[in-house]
């Protein structure tokens, strides 16, 4: 599992690195030996490398023993074989061996499929030279971390207890015969301590037993979704991938095709299909559906990234909410039961077997399963009006004590005119009952707001967070910047959710405009106390919450004022739907919201929130084709040529289409927040990087000239150069 550990100790969790002997890792693939290679004398038996084939590349010309040792190897055998005495063949990964003697050698046999063993190869004196000291040069000659066929006489392990289930590693093979399926490059170093890079993905995964957990942990919650969601009577439906450019809201990728200026785009999500779906009669509709959006990447956010995605007919988003929370109870009850995650030794586990492997079975008897809690049945439920002015955020993290403060009625004109130039702002505080003492925390603090200059929480720059230690040892208790009056206030304000301050206690008074909320995600102050929250718990100033707040943020504004010319939908009303436009008002008033003042319209819009990340949305849909396109034209002011790209959804309606709602959990992120991981990257198999760019496979790559020319595509805009693949 993955509660990621204090950043010193991650250091430690990140346990092997890969590099190739003087040569960058960034050339790792050019380190893969070419087929055909070139032809050297034979000089061993066992591995078919360069030294086998002719320049000609015919394989057929290798020595024939040669290859058949790489296309047939003795089969697996089956588990319910694995008993002491037996003699049983593994297929796996050597590992790292370790010689006791010139005649007594151990290695681990790590298999995919889950039985590893310990290998035995012994020779006594007495049999020098026979076929067995030839088996054990042999395998000595094997490089550690080549896929074998191992067969031998499985034995216990001194001291293994033979009752316990599960860990094979209490097994032996006396080695019999081993075979390898193609030796490990010894130009590919394998030691601890250091980081793989996205071009070795395929190493990473070998050698990084987290990221190998994670994935598993990953697949394990994909199938408990979707036995949840068909136990509640839904169908997996796939829909098309190679799509249609439409205004929805997002920046699209575009395919081009054969037929001159025609291109299919990828889906930003199958919202329009799944609308259609619901048209066509399916009602309970899911997918783990692939989106792709040509947005630049960030910790929580790829290019390519996956949905949970659902959608249901005659309903409500109340039903769809219920729905979701059932299938998030059925994953945090199939973590609880499967999969405990413990930290030992500052590594992170996911997966009981290598707990037990490591541990014995004992270790997966305790404190796990408190740290997977199963969700309370229904997620507190937060209006978006609400949740900005108690949080400063539409996506608050609950597990941050206490809530944002307006304290107008306690500052004088001249404290606000210390903090901001704004006429007449709101002023709010958050606080924070740090555990340093006085001193340390004022460090903290010190340091954490040297650092957001160059951080990512843009702050107004006509507002100055203010910044106080509540200190009883100075005159009015540190605060005398308030005033007298304002500084009395502050010290006898006391909610329920705003503790009294206290000695040691941080303050942030923050200003902002005086005007009501209007589809923005956050205030200054509200990122502000979510950042000042994460660097203390990094820092160890407030404890780690382990505990996994879920919460729904509903009622967002039907649309967002928008001046930013090619975003949104497109329209020329300087507005862009908050969700996406296929979004339906939330009541009666809101639609009738819709002719008279639409920013004031509310919509039944709701997204999932946990632990201050944003991990889903959805909401119920515009099923009446006349107002869908009076949405369009009317209030986002669409031109007709974007309107006309929807009208497969609008005919879609107009045939009867019966209500319906729906949402996507974005996967990535949620699997990411179960294995406590920071980015998405380390729950994907081939991530992209910052680029965009799969280092891996190294995409994209140039396009070469006939294929510009099939596709026409015309390199106007830049100067077309046969570019060799780098
Ligand atoms: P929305 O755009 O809110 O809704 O997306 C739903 C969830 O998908 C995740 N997400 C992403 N994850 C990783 N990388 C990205 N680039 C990325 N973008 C979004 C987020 C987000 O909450 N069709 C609607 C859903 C609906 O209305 O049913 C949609 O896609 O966790």
């Amino acid at each position: 599992m993955v509660r990621i550990p204090p950043l010193a100790a991650r250091h430690n969790a990140l346990r092997c690195i890969a590099c190739i002997k003087g040569r960058p890792l960034a050339l790792l693939n050019r380190a893969v030996p070419q087929w055909p290679p070139a032809p050297v004398q034979v000089r061993q038996k066992r591995p078919f490398s360069q030294e086998h084939v002719p320049a000609s590349g015919s394989v057929a010309a290798a020595p024939e023993g040669e290859l058949r040792g790489y296309f047939s190897f003795p089969a697996a055998s089956e588990q319910k074989d694995f008993k002491p005495g037996n003699t049983v063949t593994v297929h796996g990964f050597l590992g790292k061996r370790r010689d006791k003697s010139a005649k007594l050698t151990f290695c681990d046999l790590k298999s995919p499929k889950g039985f590893d063993v310990q290998i035995v190869s012994a020779v006594d004196a007495k049999n020098a030279g026979g076929p067995a000291s030839v088996l054990h040069k042999e395998f000595r000659n094997i490089p550690a971390y080549s896929p074998v066929a191992a067969t031998g006489i499985l034995q216990l392990r001194p001291g293994a207890d033979a009752n316990l289930a599960g860990p094979e590693s209490q097994f032996e093979l006396r080695l019999t015969q081993i075979q390898s399926l193609n030796d490990f490059p010894k130009d590919i170093i394998v030691s601890q301590d250091a980081v793989w890079p996205l071009s070795a993905r395929h190493l990473q995964m070998r050698f990084d037993p987290m990221l190998r957990d994670r994935l598993h942990l990953r697949s394990k919650v994909n199938s408990t979704a979707r036995q949840c969601l068909e136990s509640l009577g839904f169908n997996e439906y796939e829909t098309p991938i190679l799509f249609k450019s439409t205004p929805e809201g997002a920046r699209e990728f575009l395919v081009p095709t054969r037929r001159p200026g025609l291109a299919y785009a990828l889906p930003q999500s199958p919202q329009q299909y799944k609308q259609i779906l619901m048209a066509s009669g399916a009602s309970n509709y899911f997918q783990f559906a692939r989106c792709f959006r040509d947005e630049d990447s960030r910790a929580d956010r790829q290019p390519e990234f996956t949905q949970l995605d659902m959608e249901m007919s005659f309903a409500t988003g109340l039903d769809v909410m219920k729905t979701v929370e059932d299938v998030i109870q059925a994953i945090f009850r199939m973590l609880q039961s499967r999969a405990l995650p413990r930290e030992l030794d500052g590594i992170q586990y996911t997966d009981p077997a290598r707990i037990a492997e490591r541990y014995g079975n004992s270790a997966l008897h305790d404190e796990g399963s408190a740290l997977w809690p199963i969700p309370d049945s229904n997620f507190v439920r937060i209006k978006y009006q609400r949740a900005m002015s108690d949080f400063g955020i539409d996506k608050p993290d609950l597990r941050i004590a206490g809530h944002i403060q307006r304290i107008d009625h306690l500052v004088t004109n001249n404290f606000t005119s210390m903090i901001t130039n704004l006429e007449t702002p709101i002023v709010e505080a958050a606080q924070f009952k740090l555990k340093g003492t006085l001193a340390e925390n004022q460090a903290f603090i010190r340091g954490f707001m040297d650092r957001i200059s160059n951080s990512t929480i843009n702050i107004d720059p006509s507002c100055t967070p203010g910044v106080f230690i509540f200190d009883e040892t100075k005159p009015l208790d540190g605060l005398s910047a308030f005033g007298h009056e304002g500084a009395g206030g502050m010290a006898m304000m006391e909610t329920e959710y705003w503790p009294a301050l206290e000695h040691g206690d941080l303050l942030i008074v923050h200003a902002r405009k005086d005007v009501p909320f209007q589809g923005e995600g956050s205030t200054d102050l509200g990122r502000l106390r979510k950042a000042i929250y994460d660097a203390a718990v990094q820092e160890g100033f407030l404890d780690r919450d382990i505990s996994q707040k879920f919460c729904w943020i509903t009622d967002f504004p039907l649309f967002t004022p928008d001046d930013t010319p090619g975003e949104g939908q497109g329209g020329a009303a300087g507005l862009k739907a908050t969700h996406h436009p296929f979004t339906a008002p939330l009541t009666l008033k809101d639609a009738e919201l819709l002719r008279s003042d639409p920013l004031k319209a509310t919509a039944d819009h709701y997204d999932l929130v946990l632990n201050g990340v944003e991990i889903g949305g959805g909401s119920r849909r515009i099923h009446l084709a006349d107002m869908q396109k009076y949405v369009f034209t009317h209030i986002l002011q669409m031109p007709e040529s974007g309107i006309s790209r929807f009208n497969h959804l609008l005919e879609a309606l107009r045939a009867g289409c019966p209500p319906h709602a729906g949402f996507a959990l974005g996967w990535d992120r949620f699997i990411a927040m179960l294995c406590d991981v920071e980015s998405v990257r380390d729950v994907i198999t081939f991530p992209k990087n910052q680029k965009g760019e799969d280092l891996m496979v190294k995409s994209p790559s140039y396009l070469t000239k006939p294929q510009m020319e099939t596709y026409h595509i015309a390199p106007n805009r830049w100067e077309f150069k046969d570019k060799k693949e780098v």
